[in-house]
């Protein structure tokens, strides 16, 4: 986005020295002027635009759908949240509608910058669980997966399968070259998950986590394109 405006504002100004000098700068300054006044409405047209054709959806089955999150979604986030909340002791105990309104906010902005995605699972239509790249490393190429399922709708497969998604989508849509994992060593589930996929287990962060009342080691996995690749028989074609 910010690549988009600047290169509108350096061809005017290129526009603007050309035309000095032929002496052309009297009648064009004028014309400068309104462009410049349009120029907010239309860099933020284009914005828009490029929004909504971006956006990200996916079909896993006729019951399963992926969807970028937006604010519209904010209480059924918050309501999966809140019905098993012991299931997220990293989250702060007093969280409110409010505030995953405005991380969705924070989330949609990072996707419009292309630094993150946060997407909902749908099951039958009904909202059970979020999978997200925590903000994607451009110049290193990587990003780190983050998940969460309602308490009625875990063992069903449905995050290791929209993982693949996203996974597929970071290597063969995005380019990117590592994902990591990262969760508390006793949540044998996220683990679980990690290891199905088959990441790497590449080490454990002693006390790196302050978790309510307690430092908590983590475990950090990794998975590499190259080993994706040899692994899956990638459906990448939807993504180029
Ligand atoms: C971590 C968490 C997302 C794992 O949920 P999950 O339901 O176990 O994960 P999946 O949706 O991938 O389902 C896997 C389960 O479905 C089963 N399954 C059924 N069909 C499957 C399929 N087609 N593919 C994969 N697994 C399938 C698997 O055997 C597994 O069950 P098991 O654990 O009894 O062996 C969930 O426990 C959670 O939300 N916890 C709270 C938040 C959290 O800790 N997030 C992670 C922070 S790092």
């Amino acid at each position: 986005m910010y690549c988009a405006k600047n290169t509108i504002c350096c061809g005017f100004a290129w526009n603007f020295r050309v035309a000095r000098c032929c002496g052309l700068d009297l009648l064009i300054r004028p014309l400068l002027a309104c462009v410049y006044l349009i120029s907010p409405r239309v860099i933020s047209a284009v914005r828009q635009l490029s929004r909504s054709v971006s956006m990200f959806s996916y079909k896993i089955s006729a019951e399963i759908k992926l969807r970028l999150l937006e604010e519209r979604h904010a209480e059924q986030v918050f309501d999966l949240i809140v019905e098993d909340r012991e299931r997220h002791p990293e989250l702060d105990k007093n969280l409110s509608l409010d505030d995953v309104k405005k991380k969705i906010k924070r989330d949609l902005a990072l996707f419009a910058d292309n630094k993150g995605l946060n997407v909902g699972v749908w099951e039958q239509g009904i909202l059970a669980g979020t999978v997200r790249y925590h903000e994607i490393d451009w110049s290193n190429k990587s990003t780190e997966l983050g998940y969460s399922v309602g308490g009625a709708f875990e063992g069903r497969g449905l995050i290791t399968k929209t993982c693949r998604v996203l996974i597929d989508y970071a290597f063969e849509g995005l380019g990117l070259n590592r994902i990591a994992i990262s969760c508390a060593v006793e949540n044998q589930k996220s683990r679980a998950v990690a290891e199905r996929l088959g990441f790497t287990q590449e080490g454990i962060l002693r006390q790196s986590e302050w978790l309510q009342d307690h430092f908590t080691d983590i475990a950090v996995y990794g998975l590499l394109a190259s080993e994706w690749r040899a692994k899956n028989i990638s459906s990448s074609s939807a993504f180029l």
